[in-house]
């Protein structure tokens, strides 16, 4: 199958921030672009508003001005549904609501020709119930944009029950014609990304409301240790708390209120009391001139410890529980640190785990315990648990959890140990899981789910995730990383710690521990 030729009529109906962002792509890419719009001024300032992009572009050397002048040449206005009869591909970009969407499409459907595709840019109905009134329901397809849709090379390439493989593949190509990184999708509630994204806010608000940090604090551990572009709370201002509460209700509602999808009491109440983020001027942080910039937290200073010993053999593949613990003690030794391997004496309480020791404290990866559980089980007390990062050799800052009965002097050590190492160490309290673990852990079992029921593959999620919300790793990649074998652990871990549903092993993940495979080579 090969994408529509350059040159043919792309119809885009509804001219807002999206069918603007989608004529502007498709233009500059050499196919003549047709823009309707119930009210003529929105056709009108999106027009004005792409030369003016064009134009930008062309100052940054980013396209040249002939190539500028030429796709304005190619945008034109649809004064009415029929102008766009000789579209070869309509996409529509209207208001999210079934009924209208349906009815544009049948409106539509009785004016262009029969091999005409019908394209949806829904973000949250099923393009299986969108097309369902259609004549040819097998025409219509998702071709799901993200925003700004010039910025954001994903497009989910969304196929409903009745969507032809022809149509589905044909889209596909046009979008790579168009630029852009397309995947292919199954219609299901949410798609890939705003299905897969759920746990990014969804732990972030476990965090809060069990006091684990303030947002800033949060935020901060995810990215500058997680390697986030924005954490959970700066990202919801920036989105909308609306917005993003009606998402999240919309997936949990579409999946029958399952508990991976409750949305948070704390948002419900953001939305009440009209903080909506930015767009309102308050959100979780407050915006405009004389709002302060956030504080995380950070440890003060401690002395640097002398002797640090290292417990249990570590494998320096990279991959693996044993592969992360082997990064950070690079790291320790390129600061000048002799880690000495540590013999266990016999009866000494210890954890198959590797540990770092330095005066008393046994310091572990998370794997989804809380500190204060772990020192229990192990009865060790002076336990602390440090986070996940996505690159040890790299992370600015690390989150660390204290257990209840750890003492200050062994805590101290293990903030000095990673202070020395050049770590801004954050102090969280003692959650099970910890932030960045908990999420990457939480997002990985859901894209795994994602894959398990057919909705995309693994290479899918994984670019989905990073060319639509710019994760730094896919999720599935991440698992591969920090090992299946440990995720498991930590969601083994939470579901039984919290004793909730939410937290329930994707079959996939159980399976590829089992074979041993991997999910990339
Ligand atoms: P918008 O409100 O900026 O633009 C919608 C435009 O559609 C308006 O100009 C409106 O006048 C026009 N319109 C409404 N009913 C119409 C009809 N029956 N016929 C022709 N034009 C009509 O909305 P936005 O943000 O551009 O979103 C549009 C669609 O894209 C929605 O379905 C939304 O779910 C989807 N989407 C939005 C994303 C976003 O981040 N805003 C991301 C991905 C998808």
């Amino acid at each position: 199958m090969a994408a529509l030729e350059k040159n043919s009529v792309v119809a885009v109906i509804g001219s807002g921030a999206m069918g603007a962002g989608i004529a502007q792509v498709a233009a500059a890419a050499g196919y003549r672009v047709k823009l309707y719009d119930t009210r003529p001024e929105a056709v009108s300032k999106a027009l004005a508003d792409i030369a003016k992009m064009y134009g930008k572009l062309a100052e940054k050397g980013r396209m040249t001005m002939d190539e500028a002048v030429a796709a304005t040449a190619r945008l034109h206005a649809a004064g009415s549904l029929a102008d766009v009869a000789d579209a070869a591909l309509v996409v529509e970009a209207i208001v999210e609501n079934l009924d209208v969407k349906r009815s544009v499409f049948a409106e539509l459907e009785a004016l262009v020709a029969d091999d005409c595709i019908l394209a949806t840019n829904t973000s949250s109905i099923s393009v299986t119930a969108i097309a369902a009134k259609l004549r040819r329901p097998e025409r219509l397809v998702g071709m799901h944009f993200f925003n700004p849709v010039p910025l954001m090379a994903l497009v989910e390439v969304v196929e409903g029950l009745a969507t032809s493989e022809a149509v589905a593949a044909t889209v596909y190509d046009t979008a790579a014609a168009w630029g852009k990184n397309p995947v292919h999708a199954k219609s299901t509630p949410g798609f890939i990304v705003n299905r897969v994204a759920r746990p990014f806010y969804a732990e972030g608000w476990r965090l809060l409301s069990e006091q684990a940090g303030d947002p800033a604090t949060i935020d901060a551990v995810l990215r500058e240790a997680g390697g986030f572009r924005m954490g959970p709370f700066e990202l919801m201002d920036l989105i909308g708390h609306d917005v993003n509460f009606s998402v999240t209700q919309s997936v949990f509602g579409a999946y029958f209120n399952d508990p991976r999808f409750t949305p948070s009491v704390l948002q419900q109440e953001m939305v009440n009391a009209g903080f909506l983020g930015r767009k309102s001027g308050r959100g979780f942080y407050a915006y405009g001139e004389n709002a302060g910039a956030p504080v995380a937290q950070a440890e003060a200073a401690q002395p640097k410890p002398e002797v640090v010993t290292l417990s249990a053999a570590i494998g320096s593949d990279g991959r693996g529980h044993s592969g992360i613990v082997h990064s950070l003690v690079q790291r320790l030794e390129q600061s000048g640190f002799t880690v000495s391997s540590r013999v266990l004496l016999e009866g000494q309480a210890h954890d198959a785990a590797p540990a770092l020791h330095c005066n008393g404290a046994a310091i572990y990866l998370t794997d989804g315990r809380s500190a204060t559980q772990r020192a229990h089980d192990n009865q060790h007390a002076d336990t602390v648990l440090f986070d996940l990062a996505l690159d040890y050799a790299t992370a600015k800052r690390i989150a660390l959890a204290r257990a209840d009965q750890c003492s200050d002097a062994a805590y101290a050590a293990a903030v000095g140990l990673f202070q020395a190492a050049g770590f801004t160490v954050t102090l969280l309290d003692d959650v099970a899981g910890m932030a960045v673990m908990r999420t990457v852990a939480m997002l990985a079992n859901e894209a795994a789910d994602a894959v398990n029921q057919g909705v995309c593959t693994a290479a899918a999620v994984d670019i989905a995730m990073q060319k639509g919300v710019n994760y730094p790793r896919g999720p599935l990649a991440w698992a591969d990383q920090v090992g299946i074998e440990h995720i498991v652990t930590v969601l083994q871990n939470l579901a039984q710690g919290y004793g909730e549903d939410r937290y329930r092993v994707s079959p996939l993940l159980r399976r590829k521990l089992a074979s041993g495979a991997p999910f990339h080579a």
